[in-house]
């Protein structure tokens, strides 16, 4: 499976750091995020956990899947699932313990899959013993990892910095009389980046987690980290006033002052060190939308891969598409640094936001045609390979501590996994999950998918296992077709052209060659020639992708076909 040498991928106990090799063992891997609380309970008690994992990784292997992402399994009081940490170094045993990650890291190992960790560095939990002792005591040398600030005027907060998830981004706390700032919750106090004590806690447990087999790490909140010298308010762009969503009180500032500062990359390079040491990668969620902002994360001296989140939020339409997958790839030297994500555990799943049912099916498969076929690494979301559309979560049974507005919940693309049909769904056998299933049927599950040709799972693995049989296009850089415009996306790497076109209409492609992959029909495109005879031009339906191995690419413009 794959292109990634066995023997870069952590088989071994040795450090992985390989001399003459051309490309980094991630390059042209397939990751996968894996929510733990909703992907397997092995315990029985309606959580998802690492026992469950271990269980369920042939899934993962079917898939093609070359890099899992595990969300946080740290000791966490789960005021934010996991991302409020309260031991960096730990297992919260809802999810297992230490011997169960070093099981875990094994058993994947054995199918060639590597494990990145979830690494939350931008805010503690409130619990943590760090929180804990820079709250009782000013003097205590805990206080500095922390960012504190004497109130404004009339008691306000010390500047205008907003949560991510709504309100101003300061808590106070009434002991000291001092703020303390948090970008998440109250109960995620943001850590001071600026003191070198911070770095060094954060070195040891990058090393602790690398000594204990880890192949990498998804920094959490990499935008965020260092804040500007003198904590000065940021520009603000539209009044708050009337605005009820969080993203968008988010956007009305221009974060100037509190993410994305140049001291960051200083903090990546030193982890990156590190990881140099083990062969390790360093992958980092940076949300922003801009692609030039973006791109300063990533290099030599910065992350190896950062992930872009902007198709996470992008509508069913041609123009917006081609913008958030042309964005970076045009802007940024070496493309192969960016992670893409279409669906994740934070925003509504593409298949509901691109209009549901089959048709939203049908699209998000599209999408993550072209996110597989970008230099890059995919991410599936869990259940994006099952075609899963977001569950709905009744008032009473929202968990997200950010769902009381329904449109923004998280709740919905998190809800447990179907894997068999029944009681439980082959998720748990406990007569409760922490989140409904919402309004799965057995079509949904793995057990319906996978084997049954035509299925969205069948037709994901047939993707992967394209993408996998070319071997990465030999790092081939990426050349937008002549006709890429209207409902057209189509770009060529090397000998595919892949293609998506988001219209109704089918339309005739200047192009003649094998068909490798098409989202429609059983996925596989038979390795047969698209069109009746040699000489005819590619067709390709509306709502659909498709990758073709060409014999040329024509100088015409595409038409539509005869129905
Ligand atoms: C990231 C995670 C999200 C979490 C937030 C705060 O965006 O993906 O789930 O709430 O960071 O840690
Ligand atoms: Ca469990």
């Amino acid at each position: 499976m794959g292109s990634i040498p066995a023997t870069s991928r952590g088989l071994d106990a040795a450090p992985r750091a390989r001399t003459g090799s051309t490309k980094p063992w991630w390059r042209d891997a397939i990751g996968y995020c894996l929510y733990l609380r909703s992907f397997a309970d092995g315990n029985g008690d309606g959580i998802g956990d690492l026992w469950g994992v271990i269980d369920r990784l042939d899934h993962l292997e079917a898939l093609g899947i070359d890099m899992v992402w595990i969300t946080p399994f740290y000791p966490s009081p789960m005021d934010d699932f996991g991302y409020d940490v309260a031991d960096y170094c730990e297992v919260d045993p809802i999810f297992g313990d230490l011997q169960l990650v070093d099981r875990l890291i094994e058993a994947a190992h054995r199918r060639g899959i590597s494990v990145i960790i979830d690494l939350v560095a931008n805010h503690t939990s409130f619990d943590h013993p760090w929180f804990r002792s820079a709250r009782m005591d000013v003097s205590n040398e805990h206080r500095d990892y922390y960012l504190w600030a004497d109130p404004g005027p009339g008691g306000s907060p010390p500047n205008n910095w907003v949560s991510y998830f709504g309100g101003p981004a300061w808590t106070l706390d009434s002991a000291s009389g001092q703020y303390y700032l948090h970008l998440f919750l109250p109960q995620q106090p943001d850590l001071n980046w600026r003191n070198p004590m911070v770095r060094s806690e954060f070195d040891r447990i990058i090393r602790f987690w690398l000594e204990r087999g880890v192949d990498g790490f998804r920094i959490d909140v990499a935008q965020g980290l260092v804040k500007a010298e003198g904590l000065p308010s940021n520009p603000q762009r539209a009044s708050v006033a009337t605005l009820t969503s969080r993203q968008d009180v988010w956007a009305a500032f221009d974060h100037r002052y509190d993410i994305l500062q140049p001291e960051s990359i200083d903090i990546f390079a030193g982890w990156k060190r590190i990881c140099d040491e083990y062969g390790a990668v360093l992958i980092g969620e940076v949300s922003v939308a801009d692609p030039e902002a973006f791109a300063s994360t990533i290099g030599t001296n910065g992350l190896d891969v950062a992930m872009w989140l902007e198709p996470l939020h992008v509508p069913w339409d041609a123009d917006e598409l081609r913008a958030v997958l042309r964005g970076p790839i045009d802007r940024i030297v070496d493309p192969h640094a960016i992670g893409w994500l279409g669906s994740s555990l934070d925003e509504p799943r593409a298949v509901t936001r691109f209009g549901g049912g089959q048709l939203g099916r049908q699209r998000a498969l599209a999408l993550a045609t072209m996110l597989v076929f970008l230099p890059g690494i995919p991410f599936l979301y869990q259940g994006e390979e099952l075609g899963l559309e977001q569950s709905s979560v009744p008032a009473d049974l929202r968990a997200d501590p950010v769902g009381d507005v329904v449109e923004s919940s998280r709740d919905g693309c998190r809800t447990p996994m179907p894997w068999s049909a029944g009681p439980g769904f082959g998720f748990t056998e406990h007569d409760s999950t922490w989140l409904p299933f919402g309004d799965h049927v057995e079509a949904d599950t793995v057990s319906a998918q996978r084997g049954s040709s035509g299925s969205w799972f069948e037709r994901y693995r047939h993707l992967i296992s394209a993408w996998h049989e070319l071997d990465g296009l030999n790092g081939s850089p990426v050349d937008w077709l002549s006709f890429d415009e209207g409902d057209l996306i189509g770009f060529r790497r090397g000998v595919v052209a892949v293609v998506l076109n988001t219209g109704t209409q089918r339309l005739e492609l200047p192009l003649t060659g094998e068909v490798l992959y098409q989202t429609w029909g059983d996925g596989s495109g038979k390795r047969q020639r698209n069109a009746h005879s040699e000489e005819e031009n590619v067709i390709l339906p509306g709502q659909n992708a498709m990758v073709i191995r060409l014999d040329k690419v024509g100088p015409f413009s595409p038409t539509a076909a005869p129905a």
